[in-house]
This record gives C-alpha cells, structure tokens and sequence, in this order.
C-alpha cells in the first residue's frame, strides 16, 4: 500500500482548482471551523499561569510557529519569490501552505476570530476546533472523547510525526534552489526546540519520537524520490544517508520492521521498496519501548561503525549524509540516557567534534570522521 500519510495533516486549498501541478498535494479537510488561536487565549483556557493552563503563552512568545507568517515578509523571502517569479511569498499558496495555513481554508470554515496570518497556529496541529471548543472543557470528556469529537490524536507518535512531517522534510527542489533553507526532519531534538508547550511524562519517550520521526522523514523522502521521475543527485545523497542510518540502527538494535541497507545507484523500484518498510518501521517505532540497556547498546553499535567511513567505493557525497544522520542519532541517544540513565556521560567533546565534522559536507573527510568517531566510542567505554 502506497501511503502517506502525512498529507492529510495539510490544511486545505480554497480551490484546489487555483493550485498549480507543482504545489504541494493536499486532501482536503472536511468537516469543522478554525477558531483561531484567540478562541485558546483566555487566562482560564490555556492563556494563565502555571504549566497546566500556560500553553498559549509558551507558543505566542516562545515558538518559532508564531513567526511562520511574518519571516514571508522578510527580504529573504522576497528574494525567493522574486527567483520564482512569484508575486508575493505573503499571498502564494506555495510558501503559505506551511507557513500559514489558515490562509488556504475556505472563509466559510474561518471564524470570525481566525486570522490567515498567524502562522502555524494551534489548530494547524490539534485540529480545526469548531467542533470541540465547547465540549473539550466538560468534565466527563476525557482524552479519548476529545479525540472522537475530532481533535488530533498528537499524543500517539505516529500520528504526532506525521504532523509535523509534513511541512518539515519534503520541500519542491526548485524552492530549493531559489534560495530557501533545507528541511531536515528530527521530532525529538526539534520538538524540544519548538519549545514544548507540554510534558512526555513517558522518561524515554525521546528515542520512540526520534526513531518515529527519522522513520516517517524517510517515508516522505521515498515517497517523492518515487513521485519525480527527474531526481536530483542531491536529493537521493540526502535520501541515502537517512536509509543507511533506519538499516543500520533497526539492524543493530534488533528492532523489528527493518529497513534494508540502500545501495548506491536507487532507483524507483527500491524507493517505494522503501516507502513502505519506512511507514512499517514508523508504526512499530511509535510504541517501541526503550530502556538504559537498549539505549546503551544501540550507542555503542553506532559509535562502532567507523570503518565504514573509510570504506573505498562509497561515493564521498554519500558518505557525507550518512555522517550527518548517525550524529545526530548518537546526539538523541547520548541526550536520552543523560536524562534518564541516572550519570551525565562525559563525552560532549568527543560529540562536539563529530558535529564540526558534518557541518560542512561539501569538504567531508572520511578518514578524519572515522578517527574522531572511534574517540567517541572510547570516551563511551570509560564512562562504564
Ligand atoms: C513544505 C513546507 C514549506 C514550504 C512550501 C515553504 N516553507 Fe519556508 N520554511 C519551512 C520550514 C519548516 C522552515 C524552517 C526551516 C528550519 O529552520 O529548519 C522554513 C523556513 C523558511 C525561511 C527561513 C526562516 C528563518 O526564520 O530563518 C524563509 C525565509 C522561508 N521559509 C520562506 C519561504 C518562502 C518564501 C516560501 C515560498 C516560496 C516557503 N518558505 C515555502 C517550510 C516551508
Ligand atoms: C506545531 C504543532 C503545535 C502547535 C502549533 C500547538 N500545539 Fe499544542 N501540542 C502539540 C503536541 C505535539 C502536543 C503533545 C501531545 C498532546 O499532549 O496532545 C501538544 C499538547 C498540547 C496540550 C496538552 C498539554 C499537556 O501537557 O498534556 C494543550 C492543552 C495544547 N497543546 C494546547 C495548544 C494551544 C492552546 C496552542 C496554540 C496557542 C497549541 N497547543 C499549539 C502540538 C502543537
Ligand atoms: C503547517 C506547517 C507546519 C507544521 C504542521 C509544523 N511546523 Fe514547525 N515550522 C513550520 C515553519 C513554516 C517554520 C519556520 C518558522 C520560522 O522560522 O519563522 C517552522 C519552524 C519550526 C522550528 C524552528 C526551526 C527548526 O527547524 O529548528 C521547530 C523546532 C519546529 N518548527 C518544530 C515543529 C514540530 C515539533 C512540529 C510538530 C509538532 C511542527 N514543527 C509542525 C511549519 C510547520
């Protein structure tokens, strides 16, 4: 089955008549209106103080979502209309599909209290409210009640990556060359970055939303390398480092729905081969279970690759993005058992090291990388 799912986390054209080939592929959302994120503001929803009612605050303040509409006003984002040759980033739905979605929802759907320019707001993750608003504040509705009432199940994995997803991994390579910010696709590191505005009581629930979330960024990455006949060296370099990494830590770690390794000249057979052991490997991630051990045991199983970086035949571009995706898996590891495992490992040099390295792949040298992850891995040893 050919799935994917993260489209329909999209808000909706007015007209999908109005959208051209290229623009991204939306289904449309039937069914509620959008409140607007003043329909969460008051002190007694989610506007007060203390952590459980502070959500609005933390967003409006605090979140890079609330900036979403206001950076297509900025001089870069002119320069990027101007090498598209489209009017204004502000008012096309090539650049307001992400970054303000509620520019794209028929005015019949839009409250009075919605505004078009507030970014990716509350509604773009948990859903249109029309439906709930009233009912989500009744005693005898709990989480489940609310979910039914049509709110977005955002405390399931799966569901929450593919969220995310969908406006963070796959980006139309001509906006990409006219100047616009690679996607790059992580739901741990990036959900703390958002910041949150909630709790993951669940202590290693971090690895699950890491392994999810590379799960479904590959997913999206196979799925368009499948869709688009003209594939780019660059995007298949990209696609090749995340396959590399799901095959080598499902493989490692003994997870089971494993990813196959890639090999080096893919074509479309082995993307929608990939498509789908990803989409399989995203479910089963969402509820994996984690555990010091498991969390060590992978660590070292990543940190122990080291030769194949200085492997001949693997071209270096290739190589590049492989590094890119194992630091910042060794990056979530290292960060969930310093939070969990009860002693602060003592390599964050060794680490930052590794970052340096992947900084810039254009000049990426293997052999060097190779050294510098073996002093990863022995930096690790000591800390037994
Ligand atoms: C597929 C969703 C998507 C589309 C379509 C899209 N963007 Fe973005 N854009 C993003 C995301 C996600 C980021 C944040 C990237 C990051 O920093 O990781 C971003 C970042 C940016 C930034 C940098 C913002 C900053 O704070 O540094 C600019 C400028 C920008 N986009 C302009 C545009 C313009 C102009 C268009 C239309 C031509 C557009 N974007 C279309 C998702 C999108
Ligand atoms: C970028 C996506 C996104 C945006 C924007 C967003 N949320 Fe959330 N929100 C989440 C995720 C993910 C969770 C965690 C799953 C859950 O608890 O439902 C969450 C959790 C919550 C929770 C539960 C908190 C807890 O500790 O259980 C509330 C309440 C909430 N959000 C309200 C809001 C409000 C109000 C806004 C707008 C001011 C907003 N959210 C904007 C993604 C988002
Ligand atoms: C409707 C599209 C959309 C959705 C859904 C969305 N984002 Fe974003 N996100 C954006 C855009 C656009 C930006 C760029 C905003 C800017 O830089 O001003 C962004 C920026 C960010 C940033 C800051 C830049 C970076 O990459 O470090 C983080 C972190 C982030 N998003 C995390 C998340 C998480 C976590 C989720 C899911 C819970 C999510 N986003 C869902 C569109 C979206």
């Amino acid at each position: 089955m050919l799935l994917r799912a993260a489209c329909i986390y999209l808000l909706l054209a007015a007209g999908a008549g109005s959208l051209s080939a290229k623009e991204p592929r939306q289904i449309r959302e039937s069914g509620s209106a959008f409140v607007g994120s003043i329909g969460c503001k008051s002190s007694s929803c989610h506007g007060g103080a203390g952590p459980k009612r502070s959500q609005y605050i933390t967003w409006s303040q605090k979140d890079f979502h609330t900036k979403a509409y206001a950076v297509l006003l900025d001089s870069r984002s002119e320069r990027i209309a101007e090498s598209l040759g489209i009017a204004g980033a502000q008012s096309s739905a090539r650049c307001t599909v992400c970054h303000s979605p509620l520019q794209s929802v028929a005015s019949s759907r839009l409250l009075g209290t919605a505004r078009p320019d507030e970014g990716v707001s509350c509604e773009t993750c948990h859903g249109a409210a029309g439906g709930w608003l009233r009912g989500h504040t009744r005693t005898d509705w709990n989480y489940n009640t609310r979910v039914a009432a049509g709110m977005h199940d955002l405390r399931n994995l799966y569901v929450r990556a593919n969220a995310c997803v969908a406006c963070h991994q796959n980006l139309a390579p001509e906006l990409l060359k006219a100047g616009h910010p690679d996607l790059f696709f992580e739901l741990d590191g990036q959900s703390v970055a958002e910041p949150k505005h909630w709790r993951d009581e669940e202590p290693w629930s971090g690895l699950r939303e890491w392994l999810t979330g590379q799960a479904v960024a590959l997913r999206e990455m196979s799925w368009a390398l499948a869709s688009d006949p003209q594939n780019e060296a660059f995007s298949i370099a990209r696609w090749n480092g995340l396959a590399w990494l799901c095959a080598t830590a499902t493989s490692a770690g003994s997870i089971p729905s494993p990813v196959s390794l890639p090999s080096s000249n893919a074509s479309l057979p082995e993307f929608t081969r990939m498509q789908n052991e990803s989409e399989a490997l995203a479910r089963r991630a969402s509820v994996s279970n984690w555990s010091e051990g498991s969390a060590r045991a992978l660590l070292t199983a990543l940190a122990s690759v080291d030769a194949e970086f200085v492997e001949k035949g693997t071209p270096n571009n290739l190589l590049a993005q492989r590094a890119k995706r194992l630091v910042l898996a060794l990056d979530r590891l290292t960060n969930a058992l310093n939070q969990n495992g009860g002693v602060r490992l003592k390599i964050d040099p060794e680490l930052n090291q590794l970052f340096q390295d992947v900084k810039t792949l254009d000049a990426f040298d293997g052999s060097g990388f190779a050294g510098h992850l073996q002093n990863f891995r022995t930096a690790l040893e000591q800390n037994r």
